[in-house]
């Protein structure tokens, strides 16, 4: 029997699909691969890479994952993953959750515990997943993009897109009949302390939220809409972390930042429920 890193990704082949050809891919001894010979290697480090192309993201590195994955450790986020699990609490146990942009994985994790479905965690960020699968679990951990998703039409239940961008026809096209998108986009108090410490070094210092909803609601129905919200006090070490992991500090001089006066931040959330 191959070691369970391995294993869990193999299991899952029956779900997914070649991202060079679309072919459907099958389980070999510690690869899966299409019938037209393209073949990708499970790592040992327990993931499975179906995006071998992808170019770097700018910002997307290392130490904005770990960053981030520090952050939802000491618990600044559990108002979204709470809020998270709550729109899911009636999904059955046999029931596929996509998480399309998952980065260091954090709500797969949790959904994964709370709900005992299958769920598999995709970003086109390799870090993000290398990160993710650190540690093992029962989470497959995919490095793919999610506008050629390498999953097969109506595989999935849910799909979950965490301040992440979407593709819907994608997301059409891999949900079930009847499945679920949760999007999580920002709502206007996210981070304002940190917006205001960055101030004059940001584009743009309003908080934008860019349509998205409105955009989402040219291609889906949305079905519940709910606003989360928590300030928490920071840590000093964590004043850090929160200023690495958020895109609102992308060209940003962190150094040039005064995060000793971070005394508190505020995550404020919409949590948007939607059917085709
Ligand atoms: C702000 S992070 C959010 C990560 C995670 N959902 C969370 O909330 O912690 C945005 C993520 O979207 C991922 N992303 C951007 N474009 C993507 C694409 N085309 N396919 C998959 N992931 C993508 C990035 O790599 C990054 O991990
Ligand atoms: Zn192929």
């Amino acid at each position: 029997m191959a070691r369970p890193g391995i294993q869990k990704h193999l299991a899952i082949a029956p779900l997914l699909q070649c991202p060079i050809c679309g072919h459907a891919l099958h389980a070999r001894e510690a690869s899966v691969a299409c019938e037209n010979g393209h073949d990708f290697a499970i790592s040992a480090k327990g993931f499975l890479n179906l995006c071998p192309q992808q170019a770097p993201h700018k910002g997307y590195d290392e130490a904005f994952f770990s960053s981030r994955q520090s952050v939802m450790e000491h618990g600044y986020y559990n108002v979204v993953s709470e809020g998270i699990i709550d729109a899911l609490r009636e999904l059955p146990r046999n029931a596929v959750i996509l998480d399309a942009g998952c980065g260091e994985g954090s709500y797969a994790k949790a959904l994964c515990a709370a709900m005992g479905c299958t769920v598999i965690g995709f970003d086109i960020a390799r870090e993000g997943i290398r990160c993710a699968a650190r540690g093992g679990g029962p989470v497959r951990w995919l490095v793919a993009d999610l506008a050629h998703i390498p999953v097969r039409p109506a595989q999935a239940d849910v799909i979950l897109n965490v301040f992440t961008p979407a593709n819907y026809a994608e997301f059409q096209r891999v949900l079930k009949p009847g499945g679920m998108l949760v999007k999580v986009i920002p709502a206007p108090q996210h981070m304002h302390e940190l917006r205001e410490l960055a101030g004059s070094q940001l584009r743009k210092t309003e908080f934008t939220d860019h349509g998205v909803a409105e955009h989402l609601e040219r291609h889906m129905r949305i079905v519940q809409r709910t606003r989360v919200t928590r300030t928490s006090p920071v840590t000093p070490e964590d004043a850090v972390d929160l200023a690495r992991m958020s895109p609102v500090s992308f060209g940003v001089n962190l150094d040039t930042l005064d995060l000793a006066a971070l005394s508190h931040i505020t995550v404020d959330a919409e949590i948007i429920c939607a059917t085709f």
